[in-house]
């Protein structure tokens, strides 16, 4: 018999909810929040107010795009953590509300593992494009950079990661340093194609004693020094340029910590995964480097990369098929780790 899975998201400024047959994905769909834009960051109580505004429409049109009826779940899916509390009890609240009306199971999943997860999300019963375990996986989001062992859906070690800031919080803050809005990371990307990526030389950090993690606060500082200078010599800057120098800097030292972990853990296979895993610059650095390493990359669609019910729904569906229930009692869990649940 099939397992149908909806998968609700809402642990930060994306409302989303997707159906899951059997890992294929039936819809998917995804209320982003424009809200945030005129303050240059997310502002948790509006993100939640919007969640709640959001949340029963997008249900709605995933299971009418899916074909589906609300009886035809095997089970509904949530992101338990991590994330903003207001936001994350916006699904958290949902899921369960519907899982009672329906009698039907709950299953939680953690945002993190569901990113990676976004890997098996097949666009067809006959898509085979997933990464045989076990690979490794950078994960670099807007609020982690993690390099991932990844065993089975459910066993994943980190073996490096940020001490300070994440990759795409550096995108977000240096994005509106140069008064690109938020969010920063799509608006770098697109502009630094016009830019000269060798035009500054931006410091590539590295983590004393620790050859995996990173560190990307002094690169962060670096730019916003680099403008105060230019600004107090009143020298115009190129934005171009300053913004392909700084994504430069950042892709360089992911792809040679990611290239590193490799070779030194034996993998042949590795994958992106999270919102700055869409960076087309940092797709393309990645696709190359793998290629001179014998080493096979797998990268989602930038769409399944960036926050998605669908990667909670497939999540879910190996959660659902080894047994996983979750209790109506438990609640969200905003700084919720990987392994944990
Ligand atoms: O995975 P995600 O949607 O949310 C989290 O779980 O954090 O990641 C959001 C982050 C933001 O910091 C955003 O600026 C960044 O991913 N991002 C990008 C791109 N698209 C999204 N960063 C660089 N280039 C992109 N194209």
């Amino acid at each position: 018999m099939s397992i149908t899975i909806l998968g609700i998201e809402s642990s930060c400024d994306d409302t989303s909810a997707a159906v899951i047959r059997d890992e294929v994905m039936l819809s998917n769909v995804i209320a982003s929040q424009a809200v945030h834009e005129a303050y240059g960051g997310v502002v948790p109580e509006l993100a939640s107010r919007a969640h709640q505004q959001n949340i029963i429409p997008v249900v709605s049109e995933a299971l009418k795009r899916a074909g589906v009826t609300p009886e035809d779940l095997s089970a509904v899916a949530f992101t338990r953590g991590p994330g903003l509390m207001g936001s994350l009890l916006v699904g958290t609240s949902f899921a369960k509300g519907f899982t009672t009306a329906l009698n039907i199971p709950l299953v939680d999943v953690n945002h993190l593992q569901a990113h990676v997860m976004a890997h098996f999300i097949k666009r067809s019963p006959d898509d085979n494009t997933q990464p045989p375990f076990p690979f490794l996986c950078l994960l670099v989001s807007g609020g982690n950079s993690q390099i991932i062992k990844v065993e089975s859906y459910n066993e994943m070690t980190v073996i490096g990661q940020t001490i300070d800031d994440a990759a795409g919080e550096a995108f977000d803050k240096v994005a509106r340093a140069v008064g690109l809005g938020y969010p920063g990371g799509p608006k770098i990307d697109k502009l630094a194609k016009e830019g000269n990526p060798d035009a500054i030389e931006f410091p590539r950090a590295k983590v004393a004693g620790s050859e995996y993690d990173f560190s990307f606060s002094g690169l962060k500082s670096s730019v916003l020094n680099y403008i105060n200078k230019c600004e107090m010599k009143k020298e115009a800057f190129d934005r171009a340029d300053l913004v392909a120098s700084f994504q430069n800097a950042v892709v360089d030292v992911l792809v040679t910590h990611a290239i590193h972990a490799c070779r030194e853990y034996n993998f042949e296979k590795f994958a992106i995964a999270g919102g700055v895993a869409s960076n087309s610059a940092l797709r393309s650095a990645m696709s190359k480097a793998c290629e001179d390493n014998g080493i096979k990359f797998y990268h989602p669609s930038p769409i399944l990369c960036t926050d998605n019910a669908a990667m909670i729904g497939a999540a879910a569906y190996y959660e659902y098929k080894a047994g996983v229930r979750s209790s109506w009692d438990l609640n969200a869990v905003p700084n919720l780790k990987l392994g944990e649940k």
